[in-house]
């Protein structure tokens, strides 16, 4: 995801925006710019590729002398990684420069408002539409300009702002997306994140939602969205400089992990419009998706488990027949495929071998091809018909966590999209799930928050030799997912079993105090679970359950209880993947191994 990094005081700012952007690198980025204030004109230089080649073109920062600037690493969501892309974005006349991390999501309406103001734009971003209202709007008073202009916008931001006509002032505003303010010695600074000034200072200022601060060599202040002026309490950052680069975590899973609930919400937000599910991207009627017959899912590891949660709601919501394919498999079984039928990939990296290839032969056969996709101009992007993309940034660990959460959420969406054009949406139901859609972020925020208790239970079972997930129906996509995550990254023996098909083999495995994880949160399966509960527990399994808040009763069976929030039947998955995300990751933590590199994986397979 992008990084910001901001600073005026005596010091010359570009050396300092340089390194600060450099110690963002880890998080993944296509392009950087900086922007440099000499106390009469705002200079930017901005480049596609490595940090290196503007660090390169500035000569180490050297041509663009001045005490205050504003830097930013780009992960292109909105437009190619591009010159005119990256940020600093700025007004006609370059007296305003914004950089930014987040998405402006009603950035169209505002960028058609302010063309047909006369403002011409250079880039197909968001953010650009940030500098040129700004601009529009400007009163003279920056906080009052800033706070019409975050009145106007929707979406996430964190943003870096400078005026030419306000020397040696900087300004930052944010919602959902994370902002500091550091305090140093020698002038003050601003970053998405702490590795890019730690170097600096180690005193810092959390800006909350809708707050703005504005920073000066020797003062730093906070207001609120009605411009009265606020406090805000000092930090001391206690980390060693390593642990920063993994924002402050051990292993980048857990970083990903704990960023779900922001994945989520910018994953749902752009697709859900004035109490409607919009996806402007399949350039499709509602008279031409209820002529889609038949669906396709094709995708490998967690994308293939992501599909299949996607069979499940799109067939229960819409009634579209589903068909879910390891992408290896789909591309020799010489599938039958159906003119009417579409192909959904689904990939985090956008280039797994196997998933172009299905895509490639469904292509060949006349089918439309749909990628549900994270990384940005990836060649499935490139050669699908229709890309929807999954808004979880860069992922760095190997297992993946995060773009698997993003990939189930667009799954929701597309069914309730399907199950609206086909009438079979009430507006009742539209709205409650709608509403429990806007809950999920904070439910699995919750759900992190409690990842303690998780640690506990998981270090009992760092020796275990065998552990089984069971489930029915959501919950067998769930087990499947669990399974391959705690196997993936501890080395244990990990088995996924539908419930109701235990007694056809795997029971036969079952010793005395065998883990087996039942996740029980389907209420129409609820009791046929407690039977496969009490099927293994009488075998002697230890029986860990997953359910959701209210059925304390599940505890006269199973020996320990994780509970998850209440929510709509067809979204459980959600959150009852967390504690199990939670706990392959602290049996792998537990037994000491690199989490986020196992033994003999790759994060994205480009070959057969
Ligand atoms: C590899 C990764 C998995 C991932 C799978 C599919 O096996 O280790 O975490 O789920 O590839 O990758 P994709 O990029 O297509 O989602």
């Amino acid at each position: 995801m992008c990084g910001i990094v901001g600073y005026v005081g005596s010091s010359e700012a570009a050396p300092i925006l340089l390194d600060g952007l450099s110690k963002l690198e880890y998080r993944g980025y296509d392009s950087a710019g900086i922007a440099v204030f000499d106390g009469e004109n705002i200079k930017i230089e901005k480049t596609p590729g490595r940090l290196n080649a503007l660090v390169e073109m500035t000569h180490d920062g050297k041509l663009l002398p001045g005490h205050m600037g504003i830097g930013h690493t780009r992960w292109a969501t909105h437009g190619k990684a591009t010159v005119e892309n990256a940020h600093p974005h700025y007004n006609p006349s370059m007296t305003i420069a914004v950089v930014h991390n987040g998405i402006i999501e009603n950035y169209m309406e505002l960028r058609a408002k302010m063309e047909r103001k006369g403002f011409a734009f250079r880039s197909e971003t968001d953010t650009e539409v940030v500098a040129m209202m700004l601009d529009y709007y400007n009163t003279g008073d920056p906080v009052e300009t800033i706070i019409k202009v975050m009145h106007r916008v929707e979406g996430s931001y964190a943003l870096g702002i400078m005026f030419k006509e306000l020397p040696g002032k900087m300004f930052a505003a944010r919602k959902n997306s994370p902002l500091i303010v550091g305090k140093g010695t020698d002038g003050n600074y601003i970053a998405s994140d702490v590795p890019a000034i730690l170097k600096y200072t180690r005193d810092v200022y959390y800006i909350k939602d809708e707050e703005i601060a504005e920073i000066t060599e020797d003062g730093i202040s906070f207001f609120n969205i009605d411009a009265e002026e606020i406090e805000e309490e000092l930090h001391t950052i206690e980390w060693d400089t390593n642990s920063a680069d993994k924002g402050g975590y051990e292993f980048y899973m857990m970083k990903e992990m704990m960023e779900q609930p922001e994945v989520i919400r910018n994953t749902l937000n752009p697709h859900i419009v004035k109490g409607d599910i919009v996806f402007d991207e399949l350039k499709i009627s509602d008279e031409d998706l209820r002529g889609i017959s038949r669906i396709h899912i094709a995708a490998c590891g967690s994308a293939y488990h992501a599909g299949i949660t996607g069979k499940y709601v799109i067939e229960g919501m819409a009634r579209i027949p589903v068909e879910v394919d390891l992408a290896s498999e789909f591309r020799y079984r010489n599938p039958i495929l159906d003119k009417n039928a579409v192909l959904i990939c689904v990939s985090q990296s956008g280039e797994t071998a196997d998933t172009l290839e299905a895509m490639r032969v469904a292509s060949r056969a006349g089918v439309p091809t749909w990628s549900i996709v994270n990384a940005q101009g990836s060649t499935m992007t490139r050669e699908s018909d229709v890309t929807i993309y999954t808004n979880a940034g860069p992922e760095i660990s190997v297992a993946t966590t995060k773009a698997y959460s993003a990939q189930i959420a667009v799954f929701y969406l597309l069914a309730m999209k399907f199950a609206d054009a086909k009438g079979l949406l009430s507006a009742e139901d539209k709205k409650s799930y709608i509403d429990d859609l806007k809950r999920l972020p904070e439910q699995v925020e919750m759900l992190l928050n409690n990842k303690e208790r998780i640690q506990k239970f998981a270090n009992r079972y760092v020796s275990a030799r065998d552990v089984f997930f069971i489930g029915r129906g959501l919950d067998y996509a769930i087990a499947l997912e669990a399974s391959l995550k705690l196997k993936e990254i501890s080395y244990l023996h990990a088995e996924a079993y539908a419930a109701g098909e235990l007694k056809h083999g795997t029971i036969s495995l079952i010793e005395n105090n065998t883990l087996v994880t039942a996740l029980v949160t389907q209420d129409e399966l609820y009791d046929k679970m407690i039977s496969n509960v009490v099927e293994v527990k009488s075998r002697g399994a230890f029986v860990m359950a997953v359910t959701s808040v209210g059925h304390t009763d599940i505890e006269e069976h199973a020996d320990y209880v994780l509970y998850v929030p209440e929510t709509n039947k067809y979204f459980t998955n959600s959150l009852a993947i967390i504690p199990l995300q939670l706990f392959a990751y602290y049996v792998s933590a537990g037994k000491g191994y690199d989490v986020d590199h196992p033994r003999n994986l790759a994060k994205s397979v480009t070959v057969e």
